[in-house]
């Protein structure tokens, strides 16, 4: 695929015989199967064989080309439709899969929001995907990996696009005020020790505006939709991985202060005037901080502060 991709002209079937190991046969058989997965090769039996079209999928070795990482995304589940990607990374961090391993989907059909909420993930226009973990930190600091997470996402569409991307406390990701991302990690755990961690992070990437759910159109927008033109999802998700490893790595070495500033930065909640909304009610109120255990400090009308920990946090209109 490599040599393929490599864009320097056509390649002799002798030659990529010769660097695969295989029979010209067997070079003529996989480049069928490319075709297959929606590779547009050229074959000149004089010149050989010319790459012209890549199909926009999340093939591994797709995302593989712009990996830096040393264990996240090594190895990649990918699946052209799913139930949940994180349902699906759960299944197999309980038979054993290694750290790094995500499970990356076209299309999510029973695709899972934050409390108990679907998650719409149409076939082709998002980036879906799970990360197990399996940290060496307690599982109290385990909530603090959504706001980790959602760092390396904003970081990632900063970096794949012209866009400016903010974090909207706990496990959202903003453009222009509206939400192009959602987070949500689960945790099994022991009293005292994470078995694994599944992080998926839901991407809008080239969602169509009509594609995404009536209700949450005000609120809700997708990176093609801002930027007027398609994003590269296999480099976007690759982008994710190389900034969501160093954080990780870091948030374990050094805690979770150590990206507290970069991440106050970026919050788009912070500095605002809020409602917090909880199990038991609503109140407004002046979102300060974020503080070192992750908790965002909400200063009320009578000037208490309070640490809110799990809420839906809305940002009020001034
Ligand atoms: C939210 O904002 O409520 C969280 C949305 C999380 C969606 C992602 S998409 C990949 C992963 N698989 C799921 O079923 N959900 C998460």
């Amino acid at each position: 695929m490599a040599l393929l991709c490599a864009g320097n002209g056509p390649v002799s079937g002798e030659e990529m015989s010769r660097s695969l190991g295989k029979s010209r046969a067997a070079v003529w058989q996989w480049i069928q199967e490319l075709r297959a997965d929606g590779y547009e090769i050229d074959a000149s039996p004089r010149r050989g064989y010319t790459l012209i079209g890549t199909p926009d999928r999340l093939y591994s070795w797709e995302i593989a080309r712009h990996l830096k990482t040393a264990a996240l995304g090594r190895a990649i589940e990918y699946r052209p439709s799913v139930d949940s990607t994180n349902d699906l990374a759960k299944s197999l961090a309980k038979e054993g899969a290694l750290e790094g391993l995500v499970v990356v989907a076209e299309e999510q059909v029973a695709g899972k929001g934050r409390r108990g909420r679907s998650w719409s993930s149409p076939f082709g226009e998002g980036v879906w995907s799970s990360t197990i973990l399996r940290p060496a930190f307690s599982p109290y600091d385990a909530p603090k990996m959504a706001l980790v997470a959602a760092l390396a996402t904003a970081r990632a569409i900063d970096e794949c696009t012209t866009l400016e991307a903010s974090v909207k406390w706990p496990n959202d990701v903003l453009v222009s005020g509206r939400k192009v991302c959602g987070i949500l990690v689960e945790m099994d755990a022991e009293i005292d020790q994470v078995r694994y961690l599944v992080v998926g992070v839901g991407i809008n990437a080239n969602v169509r505006e009509t594609a995404i759910p009536k209700e949450a159109r005000e609120s809700a927008t997708s990176l093609k939709a801002e930027l007027g033109k398609p994003v590269n999802r296999s480099r976007l998700l690759a982008a994710l991985l190389n900034h969501l490893e160093p954080l990780y790595l870091r948030m374990q070495r050094e805690g979770f202060g150590d990206i507290l500033g970069e991440l106050r930065e970026r919050t788009h909640t912070l500095g605002r005037p809020v409602r917090v909304i909880e199990s038991d009610g609503a109140w407004d109120g002046f979102a300060r901080d974020i503080a070192r255990d992750g908790a965002l400090l909400v200063e009320t009308a009578d000037g208490d502060v309070r640490s809110v920990y799990a809420a839906e946090v809305s940002v009020c209109a001034t």
